[in-house]
């Protein structure tokens, strides 16, 4: 066989592969698929071309993505997590963050958002059970890039227990319990009662707990609540507030911390600070949403 015979697929050296493999994409008729499936693939065969996989590590790694697969139900999804514990989605949020300065930061959406979640009147409690666990006041205001309020503005909000976990991993819990959402008043404010979260580590129970083994990582995020916010006329926002006093804030395993999402959780003790009536020590959070103008759109949940 010569080297120099071109033909179609037929493949003469390694350095052919790439070309061979983008001439057989090349009539993908969508050109944004187009770029992102070239590079997918220009990528993918320099890291190969880099760390030259033996046969065994190619498959080692194979056999991790299909296990990745396999490890995902209706209630967990394992991509999701690899996705965030590998900085990707981290990554994606913080690349279309910058090109809208002025409005608030994103942050991933992570494996536990569900759709369906109850809707509250303002200033209601988002807990759906009898505890003692020390409550937190959260007030907010969804406000466009000119800081005018937003009125209407849908406020969804889910966050883990005081003890880590969220409703859909924990038996115990009612169903969508500390899960929201809320529509915003004249002045574009929102606010309701919860319970403070807890930090919590991300499931390690598939493979993506190996790969945390593996590289010795801590599996934990720090205490944080999720918020969507969606209103006509504006891009959704997609973030999370995260405890100014939380363990994990400088080493969150999915390096979702930004400086701008960290949130004043300001402590008070019984009887006294805006809520003198609370007869046991709570937590007061206030936040501010600013959304640039867009198309709002719906985030897809990553469980049923
Ligand atoms: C979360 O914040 O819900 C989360 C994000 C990434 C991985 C696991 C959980
Ligand atoms: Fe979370």
């Amino acid at each position: 066989m010569t080297k120099s015979v071109q033909q179609g697929s037929i493949v003469s050296d390694a350095a052919s592969v790439t070309d061979v493999v983008l001439a057989a994409m090349s009539r993908t008729e969508n050109p944004r698929l187009k770029e992102i499936l070239n590079a997918l693939v220009e990528h993918g065969h320099a890291f190969l071309n880099q760390v030259k996989l033996s046969d065994d590590e190619y498959e080692q790694g194979l056999d991790f993505l299909r296990r990745v697969g396999l490890t995902c139900t209706d209630s967990h999804n394992e991509v999701v997590l690899l996705a965030d514990v590998l900085g990707y989605s981290t990554l994606v949020k913080v690349l279309n963050n910058s090109m809208r300065e002025d409005r608030t930061g994103g942050a991933l959406l992570g494996p536990f958002f569900r759709d369906g979640s109850p809707h509250y009147e303002l200033g209601a409690s988002i807990v759906q059970e009898d505890t003692t666990a020390t409550p937190i006041f959260v007030s907010g205001r969804v406000l466009n890039i000119r800081r005018e309020p937003i009125q209407g503005a849908r406020v969804d909000v889910w966050q883990a227990s005081p003890i880590g976990l969220y409703e859909n991993q924990d038996p115990d819990q009612p169903e969508m319990n500390l899960r929201g959402h809320f529509f915003t008043d004249a002045n574009g404010d929102f606010h309701f009662r919860s319970l403070r979260p807890a930090g919590y580590p991300v499931p390690t129970h598939g493979p993506v707990g190996d790969l945390l083994r593996i590289q010795r990582r801590h599996p934990y995020r720090p205490a944080h609540l999720h918020f969507v916010v969606f209103a006509e006329g504006h891009d959704t926002l997609i973030s999370q507030i995260f405890a100014d006093d939380a363990e994990y804030l400088d080493s969150d395993v999915t390096f979702g911390v930004t400086r701008d999402l960290i949130g004043k959780f300001d402590r008070h003790e019984a009887r006294s600070g805006p809520r003198p009536g609370q007869q046991a020590p709570y937590y007061t959070l206030h936040c501010e949403f600013l959304l640039a103008q867009g198309t709002p759109t719906r985030p897809v949940p990553p469980i049923k």
